[in-house]
């Protein structure tokens, strides 16, 4: 019988179909796998369920000698050398789709919390600052008829897109490639950045992706403009995004991701009223985490039993 590897202990629900097909051997530690653990666990492993937080690259693959199928649970592959595996001729797969709408709902969450200062004005209310009702106390921006820049134009800024009609939004992107789909105007990145009053960051991490967020375009946004990242921390230039909050380049910036990540409690960006940063919990609703970790499952069991995958990556055609 094979062996697979899952890297998380997942509920038993997504465990029991592998367990039988397949020998699971399951890191039921305390966080990530430690990396000699994994390194270890693979060598007579012939699938692999994997998580962001592990790096599968030349180094695993070169201690995994029989492995044949990745199955990350998580969309973004940016952990994982895919070009190694395909060398390889190592399946790799990975959970688009079932995450896109809660991913959607959180960044309209983190904007909306930002634009209307909620974490600000939450913070005065727990600390005594909250006095008799004041006109121009604590005011921010507004979603509603302001354009919103989405950059990343794949399901989850389609979805992101959806939302912003609702409430009356006018949308544009930076996309490599024309969303024809997508009622919205397409811009290139710095023509998107000067307009958008609010720009939400959906784009997966590449090498051309890496830092496309810097100062440049930082200041390009303006000083009343907010910025949400729901994709990956290193799409945007962590330290220039602190001096663009504390020189007042930007209004304020919400994050699910971060880099580093985790971002340590005495980090600057910390420092400043207008940044929010929660835990990389964007697709973390219990339904769509399950619904994840489920189609890592049916991936991995349909790459070792060499059936077209629900969700290979990149998508076959
Ligand atoms: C992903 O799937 O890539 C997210 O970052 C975790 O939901």
């Amino acid at each position: 019988m094979d062996l697979v590897y899952v890297t998380k202990d997942l509920p038993d629900e997504v465990l029991e179909p592998l367990r039988r097909l397949f020998r699971v051997e399951v890191w039921e530690g305390e966080g990530p796998v430690p990396r000699h653990v994994l390194l270890s666990e693979v060598a007579d492993a012939a699938g692999l369920l994997c998580m962001l937080t592990d790096a599968i690259d030349a180094e695993l693959l070169d201690a995994a000698p029989k492995l044949r199928v990745v199955s990350q649970m998580a969309v973004g592959v940016d952990n994982i050398d895919v070009e190694e595996c395909a060398r390889r001729g190592i399946l790799v797969g990975h959970t688009p789709g079932v995450l896109t709408e809660t991913v959607a709902d959180t960044a309209f969450a983190l904007l909306g919390a930002i634009v209307r200062r909620l974490p600000e004005g939450e913070r005065a209310v727990r600390s005594g600052e909250w006095g008799p009702w004041e006109p121009f106390w604590m005011t921010g921006g507004d979603l509603h008829h302001t354009v919103l820049g989405i950059v990343g134009m794949g399901r989850i800024g389609r979805a992101v897109a959806g939302r912003a009609r609702g409430f009356h939004m006018e949308v544009a992107y930076a996309s490599p490639r024309r969303a024809e789909d997508v009622e919205a105007r397409h811009l290139p990145l710095a023509k998107l950045l000067a307009e958008a009053d609010h720009v939400v960051l959906c784009a997966a991490l590449t090498e051309e992706t890496r830092g496309m967020i810097g100062e440049v375009e930082l200041r390009a946004m303006g000083p009343g403009s907010y910025l949400v990242n729901v994709a990956r921390g290193p799409l945007v230039v962590t330290d220039a995004l602190v001096r663009a909050l504390a020189e007042g380049w930007i209004a304020g910036v919400a994050l699910d991701v971060t880099d580093p990540e985790p971002l340590p409690p005495d980090h600057p960006l910390l420092g400043f009223p207008n940044c929010l940063v929660v835990p990389h919990i964007g697709s973390a609703s219990t339904k769509t985490r399950t619904a994840m970790a489920t189609l890592a499952a049916e991936n991995l069991i349909a790459g070792m039993e060499s059936r077209p995958m629900p969700a290979r990556y990149p998508a076959p055609g």
